[in-house]
């Protein structure tokens, strides 16, 4: 391995040389390592335009009745006759599909009322509950529970009090759902219901509705770790206590007022939480993207604004909060953030100009960006390879357990349009597989080889796990970190209840043969790590968000190395079975750095 050692370091000095000569923001030439598009399915006969992974490593995904006929059948003769649908009214094709990752396949599922624009969450028993969509949809709930067989969509009628289209949802700590707002809806509900609960009027919602374009549906909302919501909606935020209805918080507006929310769609994380046991957590909110103010009134006279190409940081947690901005190297509008298991942040899809809604949009981005959080300001971005499928309007991206991230969808139009569009209906998926991902790292990628969270257990809080693994390279056992993501319900550009915490006593041990064992710490509270269900005998984190159904949905990214502190290299290991990927990572800062420290031995 001598050899690939004296490549890299060879490769290190080109990128020196190259990035010295190119202002940060503008470096858009990709290096080697930029990340790996795949096609999965050419056509799943359906619009990705919802997904959620579920804990089988199973996607529901979904698009909308009302688009017209879809190119996937019902199976069994099924049709929906003489329904509601204000498009079809005998509907013989799916508009829901389950995709099994591991085999790569899909089958199609059946919705009776249209899901289109609408929300949910994953909750503790890993079932996916849906709420709301668009006319005889807006009001209903639809659950779908993990299986390995033929199951389907049940759907339990009108489970919510008021109609939510374009609403967000948010898995709270006792393992129920808060609903909020939606097109003309300035309060939120809860699901499922107590007898008592009723809709609460939420002014932050009527006060961030600009009147004609909106520009605050599918507010980004992120559970702080105080209990409290942060919810952003167009060009600001506030500190929600949704127990009380009190605002404990306002945040100032983002610098430049411009609109972040639907249809000014940018795109939002909460940054990865660490130092878990700390009385205070330094919780942080990225929001990037979006449409310059007018946007959506100057598309309808056909002139494409640009898009915004910065990003607003925000620390919520600050006593004296304010937003810190960083440019993009691309302006983008309908983006997707996803967190990845080493805590970088994936930006993705989306276009450089106009805003989200039908033909609304212009110039496709095709290249992938990463953000590196800990990063030195102004050399966090890292541009990575272009898919070739531009993904508009209507399009999806969520991180998988093997670290791909499963892109899909795209629609700009009121029916499938394939011919004689700008952008033509996608039906295909996608992986990208990150750069962690690379072969030449296959030796630095650790693999899970079992753990104290067997299969059957539920995980509790503050508990000690220990978590066996196998890494072939050299190993700095001072730099191993486990991380725990949560998989997120992804549309609009917004991955609903994603969040990614970096677990805390961290004790490496060798246990011999390339094997070590990493005792970790579980998050102490549901506050951190929400939709655990808390039982008689103690708390507990159930399926929904953290253990991936039987199994812990842990990854372990190992970064760094000591002796040089301005390198970094990030290894995750997640449990599997059968036990596969694990990512390592190689970052190529914009600044010029190569930001490898490990030893190929
Ligand atoms: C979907 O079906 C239509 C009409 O049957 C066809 O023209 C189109 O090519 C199909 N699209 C894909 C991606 O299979």
């Amino acid at each position: 391995m001598q050899m690939s050692r004296y490549s890299s370091i060879l490769f290190f000095l080109f990128l020196q040389l190259f990035f010295a000569i190119q202002p940060c923001h503008r470096v858009v030439t990709i290096a080697a390592g930029g990340g790996r598009w795949q096609l999965l399915q050419k056509s799943i006969g359906i619009v990705a335009m919802h997904m959620q992974l579920l804990n089988n490593d199973r996607v529901v995904i979904y698009d909308r009745t009302d688009f017209g006929r879809s190119n996937l059948s019902l199976p069994d003769g099924k049709c929906r006759v003489g329904s509601s649908d204000l498009v079809v009214k005998n509907d013989c094709t799916a508009h829901s599909v389950e995709y099994d990752v591991l085999a790569n396949k899909f089958r199609p599922l059946m919705v009776q009322t249209d899901v289109w624009c609408s929300s949910g969450a994953v909750v503790p028993d890993g079932s996916l509950v849906q709420t709301g969509g668009f006319s005889d949809g807006e009001r209903k709930v639809r659950t779908f529970y993990p299986c390995n067989g033929d199951c389907d969509w049940v759907e339990t009628g009108d489970g919510l009090k008021a109609r939510r289209w374009y609403a967000t949802n948010h898995i709270l700590p006792d393992g129920k759902q808060i609903v909020i707002g939606g097109r003309d809806q300035f309060n939120y509900e809860f699901y499922p219901k107590t007898s008592s609960s009723g809709v609460y009027n939420f002014p932050f919602l009527s006060q961030t509705n600009d009147r004609g374009s909106e520009n605050n549906l599918y507010p980004f909302v992120f559970l702080n770790n105080d209990g409290n919501l942060f919810v952003f909606a167009n060009n600001r935020a506030i500190l929600f206590d949704y127990k009380t209805g009190k605002v404990v918080k306002t945040y100032p507006a983002i610098p430049g007022g411009d609109p972040r929310s639907y249809p000014s769609t940018g795109s939002a994380v909460l940054l990865p939480l660490k130092n878990l046991d700390a009385a205070t957590i330094e919780a942080e909110v990225l929001v990037c993207g979006g449409a310059p103010r007018g946007s959506f009134e100057k598309v309808a006279k056909r002139n494409f604004v640009k898009a915004l190409d910065t990003c607003g940081r925000i620390k919520i947690n600050d006593p004296n909060p304010r937003w810190v901005m960083e440019t993009m190297p691309y302006a983008r509008v309908m983006g997707d953030m996803t967190l990845l298991p080493n805590g970088a942040v994936l930006i993705i899809n989306g276009a450089e100009a106009g805003v989200a809604g039908w033909e609304n949009g212009r110039n496709p981005v095709l290249n992938p960006v990463l953000y590196w959080p800990n990063g030195a300001a102004g050399s966090r971005f890292e541009s990575l390879n272009p898919s070739t499928i531009p993904r508009m309007y209507h399009s999806t991206a969520i991180l998988l357990r093997d670290g791909r991230v499963l892109v899909g969808g795209s629609n700009p139009h009121v029916g499938y349009g394939f011919s004689g569009v700008l952008f033509p209906t996608e039906l295909s998926l996608e992986a990208f597989s990150p750069p962690y991902l690379d072969a030449q790292q296959n030796n630095l990628r650790p693999a899970i080889l079992s753990s104290t969270a067997s299969r059957g257990k539920n995980i509790g809080y503050g508990q000690k796990l220990l978590v066996r693994f196998k890494v072939t390279g050299k190993l700095i056992p001072s730099m191993v970190s486990v991380t725990m993501v949560a998989p997120a319900f992804n549309t609009h550009s917004y991955s609903m209840n994603h969040r990614l915490l970096v677990l805390g006593n961290i004790k490496v041990t060798y246990v011999g043969t390339s094997t070590y064992d990493v005792q970790v710490t579980t998050p102490r509270s549901g506050n951190l790590a929400p939709s655990g269900d808390v039982v008689p005998d103690g708390n507990l984190i159930q399926t929904g968000g953290f253990s991936d159904g039987e199994r812990i949905h842990a990854m372990v990214t190992v970064m760094g190395d000591e002796t040089e502190p301005s390198n970094y290299e990030w290894w995750a290991v997640e449990d599997s079975i059968p036990p596969t990927a694990a990512k390592a990572y190689t970052g190529i800062g914009c600044g010029g750095r190569l930001k490898m420290a490990f030893e190929l031995v």
